[in-house]
């Protein structure tokens, strides 16, 4: 059985096109590649690749993390020349002796390996931008809320990330791609790019991925976290559920923050989860492709219009 899972509504257009590269004898990672990198090329997209929202200096730096397994996976962090985060992270754990590379030398060992140096900056992007800069009393809140709209973000601010988890008879795979969070510190890095933070894969005992405040998730280690939960049994909702409650109880969470989780086990159940109202994921399985609002929601307040 093939599935198909990821974060966000923005990520539904090539859900289709993806799944079906997903028949018996593909790689898994392919088919995730392929959604992730739609995303990441889409204007549109606030969040994600060439429309994503710049730092405080009006720099874009691009995330990503692509993950079959403990012992294979890679990481793209602060690319600032190359837009395709996603394909540079998987030519560090396909071309290089590496785990991670970080800033201009991930760029350049992207671009040697044949990713063009283009633009980062969309125009929206840029326009967005300026206006913050000359707005210093700007609500600097993040409240991403899918209204499937493509745009996450009801105010300047916040910040989402675009997570595919894949899955057929060849087993695994995971791509999470971001700019991260808009009008950041340059060099602020989230979780999106760590192994174990923002996505792990383990092809013997699940999958999981987490969109959100980074900060908020980091230190909890939070995909593993999910994935440790299934290997002791839990089932990818509940896996869920437990990281969710955690954080709540552990970190200083604002009530502009939000978190999506999804998680695969590897029969196949799966589960997504948020903080709160205003998450969707993309699931395209035998029954064909929907796009949702997970059951399961720990805080039953939405995030409000306004920061506190
Ligand atoms: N979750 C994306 C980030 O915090 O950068």
């Amino acid at each position: 059985m093939s599935l198909l899972l990821s974060t966000w509504s923005f990520s539904r257009p090539e859900h289709e096109s993806a799944f079906a590269r997903l028949g018996p004898g593909a790689d898994p990672l392919d088919a995730a590649m392929h959604v992730a990198e739609a995303v990441e090329a889409d204007p549109e997209v606030d969040s994600v690749g060439y429309g994503g929202l710049p730092d405080a200096s009006g720099g874009v730096s691009l995330d990503a993390l692509v993950m079959r397994s403990p012992a294979e996976h890679g990481s793209a962090i602060a690319l600032t020349q190359v837009r395709r985060a996603a394909a540079a992270a998987r030519l560090v754990m396909e071309k290089s002796p590496h785990r991670i590379l970080a800033g201009p030398g991930a760029d350049t060992f992207a671009m040697q390996h044949g990713l063009p140096a283009e633009e980062m900056l969309a125009p929206a992007a840029r326009e967005r931008w300026e206006a913050w800069r000359n707005d210093p009393n700007q609500d600097p809140g993040q409240r991403p809320w899918d209204s499937g709209l493509g745009r996450l973000y009801r105010n300047e601010g916040g910040h989402d990330t675009v997570c595919v988890l894949a899955q057929n008879d060849q087993g695994l795979a995971g791509v999470c791609t971001t700019s991260g969070m808009p009008w950041k510190a340059p060099g602020r890095v989230g979780d999106s790019p760590i192994p174990g933070a923002g996505l792990y894969v383990h092809p013997r005992y699940g999958a999981a991925t987490i969109t959100g405040t980074g900060e908020l998730v980091i230190g909890n280690c939070a995909s593993f976290s999910v994935v440790e939960s299934m290997r002791q049994g839990a089932e990818p909702s509940r896996a869920i559920a437990h990281l969710l409650e955690l954080v709540l109880a552990e970190q200083p969470v604002k009530p502009e923050d939000q978190l999506g989780v999804i998680a695969i086990s590897p029969d196949g159940h799966w589960a997504a989860g948020s903080l709160r109202p205003g998450f969707k994921y993309v699931v395209t399985d035998e029954q064909g492709t929907r796009v949702d609002s997970p059951e399961l929601v720990i805080v039953d307040e939405p995030i409000p219009e306004t920061a506190s």
